[in-house]
């Protein structure tokens, strides 16, 4: 960060596929990095206990810091979504953002920033539609989630920290998330578009949703939502067959869209796979932020070679 050199900075979900990288680099450029960890506490100098689900977490630890991140969540894709499990999507989230934001803005030296992760469910199913941060809400189950979620981080904003929600678009990395599950079939030879493929993804670089998270911490005029999306979304199909072409495989292996709502369930398959938005970053754009990766092919071989 230009701005704040040697901010110490507090992170919620850690030690996941984005707030692990997120550590990594923060900590590259000098900072210090404190954990919101939900175990007891093992290295004080770089830990802070917290548990969400109890509404506990430990103020004195977190009092002086500079900025805090959260990014934790139960994941969307590891389970079913059984109603016991949809309600642990939104609590994981909702609870543990509610937990923070209100314990920092009853502080009386509050944190300069912090940023919020929600993610591109927001908009819900839109079809081609060109999205950006100035569209209104979509409909749906994740719809729900992202717009709770948002609200959750009220306290922190009415209190006069800024905060960015940072809506996040499906991070490629080879480490984790929707790509990693992929790579296996599509190894296989078995990688093929769902559904019909006309489905719009909006998707980012993982080094770049690191980069936007980065440059929303530094950069002081941004605030409120910001899509963490590529600038240049793709349909199921291109994605299928750059990803295809890069591994030398056959993608012709079509699954049909009731052969993937009975594997994962209708509701996770309408808007998980088989739906879509065609989603463009113009709040990061417009405050002159460069993605490192901007298209489908340069973010594949990058996540392909990490
Ligand atoms: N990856 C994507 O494609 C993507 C796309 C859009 C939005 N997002 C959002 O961005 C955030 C970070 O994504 P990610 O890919 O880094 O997620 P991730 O790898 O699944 O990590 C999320 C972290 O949340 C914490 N967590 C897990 N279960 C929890 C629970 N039941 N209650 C509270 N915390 C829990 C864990 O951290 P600790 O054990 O350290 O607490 C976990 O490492 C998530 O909220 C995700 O929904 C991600």
């Amino acid at each position: 960060m230009i701005n704040h050199p040697s901010q110490v900075i507090a992170i919620g979900g850690a030690s996941g596929l984005i707030g692990s990288a997120l550590c990594t680099a923060l900590e590259l450029d000098g900072h210090t990095v404190k954990r919101l960890v939900r175990r007891p506490v093992k290295d004080p100098d770089r830990e802070i206990y917290w548990k969400p689900s109890a509404g506990e977490i430990d103020t004195d630890a977190l009092q002086g810091v500079d900025a805090t991140v959260h990014l934790g969540g139960a994941g969307l894709a590891e389970h079913r979504w059984t109603d016991e499990y949809k309600q642990k999507i939104r609590e994981s989230r909702v609870k543990s953002t509610r937990l923070l934001c209100e314990t920092l803005a009853g502080f009386e030296k509050k944190p300069r920033v912090h940023v919020n992760a929600s993610a591109i469910g927001y908009y819900g199913v839109r079809g081609d539609e060109r999205i950006d941060e100035t569209s209104p809400g979509g409909k749906g189950y994740l719809a729900d989630v992202c717009r709770d979620w948002e609200t959750a981080t009220q306290p922190a904003w009415e209190s006069g920290i800024r905060v960015c929600q940072i809506r996040i678009g499906v991070v490629l990395s080879s480490e984790g998330g929707a790509l990693s599950k992929m790579l296996t079939p599509f190894r296989m030879g078995a990688g093929g578009t769902l559904g019909s493929g006309d489905q719009y993804m909006s998707w980012v670089a993982l080094a770049d949703v690191v980069s936007a998270i980065q440059f929303a911490l530094d950069h002081d005029p941004l605030h409120g939502a910001v899509n963490a999306t590529a600038p240049n979304p793709v349909t199921n199909r291109e994605f299928t067959q750059t990803l295809g072409e890069l591994l030398h495989r056959p993608t012709v292996m079509r699954t049909p869209a009731f052969a993937v709502r009975l594997m994962v369930g209708s509701e996770m398959a309408d808007e998980l796979l088989l739906g879509g938005a065609r989603i463009y970053p113009t709040r990061l754009t417009g405050e002159g932020f460069e993605f490192a990766c901007p298209d489908i092919r340069t973010a594949l071989k990058a996540a392909l070679a990490e």
